[in-house]
């Protein structure tokens, strides 16, 4: 090594007589993001030294050494007084390199029966698993504050949307209940994820294992994995982790987002159905008016870069042979930036629901509008009047097309005009046509009904208590 010309890297030069030009380290170079590794890299160094002197591979001393060393290389790093070296690559390579001014020549035997390969996998995997603890934490949270509302309108009725027109009344605690399930199924798939990629990639070395007498099993324990990974060339060239966790967060981003867009149309002046709290609006410049939701506006927009990123890390995969290519130094910063967006569209999610104010009235008013009821006299017509479903489908469109033409709304018809269109009515019909006896007859499991919702709401904190 102290023939090497000063420019060759130290950690690989050996065989180099000229550094890299300014473009390869440009392009090479992983420093400026994988920086956000450095806690996971010194955990497991220190998790692969420990194993190392305890199979006598290395000295105690040595290890004792490292063990210290490290300890400093994590405080100046915590501190802000670690300079990050482009020269240097990467977050694996400053680490030791500053590992070797401070300790000297012990240093130089961290690297045994390891490869940057495995340590990278491993740093990484140790990440996301972290961040599939995070996305759990902010979906708790979430979840918590749409009970919240729910709990508090688990009767408030409003109208239920197809194609976004009105079909039939609902109650505000189904809606927000019907979030609670998707954001509860994000749950299981973080969960599922992070079972899956609790496997410990250390010691798979380059590609092919060692011929070291290391104890896999042991830095598997050590870092918290629930076992080492079983082929070493699966182990260093895998992103699937990766990948899953991306999945996950694009299809909670889905759900994120089709919430936070009810929220901008449901602000709007034409439906007034919430108020956003002023610690989630903002104003405009111009228009004094003006309340916008735009936090719900940057939460509906954040599946752009999710999904951008699980695409990317998908095209960067799809050709790789086996075992580790370059390429894959390119699955972080998209990790990270899903991972980032992922969790600050949670915690405002989290925030503006805990906020909001729904306006139990203009529910109910637009639910009571636009003939929301004409199912259940349909329903009436089949069950009291004994009508196939068919015919009873007719007969209430002809009813509606009376109210809509005279301009009133179905509980609005007279008996009289009712039962010239079908003579089988009764006055017993107007007891269906509130919007109020609709949820409540809607008693089938998974049901609107205020009764049905509370079940669910019972259930969801139970669940998440335990
Ligand atoms: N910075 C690299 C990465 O993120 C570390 C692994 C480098 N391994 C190698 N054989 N060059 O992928």
């Amino acid at each position: 090594m102290t023939d090497q010309p000063k420019s060759a890297n130290t950690m690989w030069g050996g065989r180099f007589a000229a550094g890299p030009d300014a473009i390869m380290e440009a392009i090479n170079a992983s420093i400026g993001f994988d920086r956000r590794l450095y806690a996971q890299d010194i955990r497991g160094s220190r998790a692969h030294a420990a194993m190392l002197a305890a199979q006598g591979i290395i000295s105690t001393n040595d290890a004792e050494a490292i063990r210290e060393g490290l300890l400093t290389v994590l405080s100046e790093i915590e501190g802000g007084n670690f300079t990050f070296r482009t020269d240097l690559e990467d977050i694996h390579m400053n680490v030791e390199a500053r590992l070797k001014e401070i300790i000297g020549e012990p240093a130089g035997r961290l690297h045994t029966a390891r490869s940057r390969n495995d340590q990278v996998a491993t740093d990484f995997r140790l990440w996301v698993r972290d961040q599939c603890d995070a996305a759990d934490g902010g979906l708790r949270a979430l979840i918590g504050a749409l009970l919240m509302q729910a709990d508090a309108g688990a009767d408030w009725v409003m109208p239920g949307f197809t194609h976004l027109q009105t079909a039939q009344p609902v109650t505000w605690g189904h809606h927000m209940m019907a979030y609670v399930e998707m954001f509860g199924r994000d749950l299981g798939r973080f969960a599922d994820a992070r079972r899956r990629m609790n496997e410990s990639p250390l010691g798979a070395a380059a590609l092919a294992g060692t011929g070291f007498a290391i104890d896999r099993e042991a830095t598997a324990h050590a870092l918290d994995f629930d076992r080492p990974m079983a082929n070493s060339l699966d182990a260093v060239s895998d992103r699937d982790f990766a990948l899953e966790f991306l999945s996950a967060a694009a299809i909670c981003a889905v759900h994120l987002s089709r919430l936070a867009e009810e929220l901008v149309i449901w602000s709007s002046a034409q439906f007034r159905f919430v108020a956003m709290s002023d610690r989630f609006s903002t104003g405009s410049s111009i228009m004094p008016q003006k309340k916008n939701p735009d936090a719900a506006e940057l939460i509906r927009a954040k599946i752009g870069r999710i999904l951008g990123a699980t695409v990317a890390l998908f095209t960067v995969m799809k050709g790789l042979p086996l075992a580790y290519s370059k390429d894959m130094q390119e699955d972080k910063e998209q990790v990270f930036d899903a991972a980032d967006s992922l969790m600050l569209a949670l915690a405002a999610m989290e925030g503006m629901m805990r906020d909001l104010s729904a306006r139990p009235e203009v529910l109910e008013a637009a639910a009571s509008s636009g003939f929301s009821t004409a199912t259940d006299l349909a329903d009436w017509l089949v069950r009291e009047a004994g009508l196939p479903f068919r015919e009873a489908h007719h007969v209430t469109g002809a009813l509606v097309a009376k109210a809509e033409k005279a301009g009133v709304d179905l509980p609005d018809l007279t008996l009289a005009e009712m039962q010239s269109v079908n003579p089988a009515i009764t006055q017993e019909i107007y007891g269906v046509l509130g919007v109020h006896n609709s949820v409540a007859s809607r008693i089938s499991y998974g049901g609107t009904a205020p009764v049905r919702v509370r079940e669910q709401i019972a259930r969801w904190k139970k669940a998440l208590a335990g």
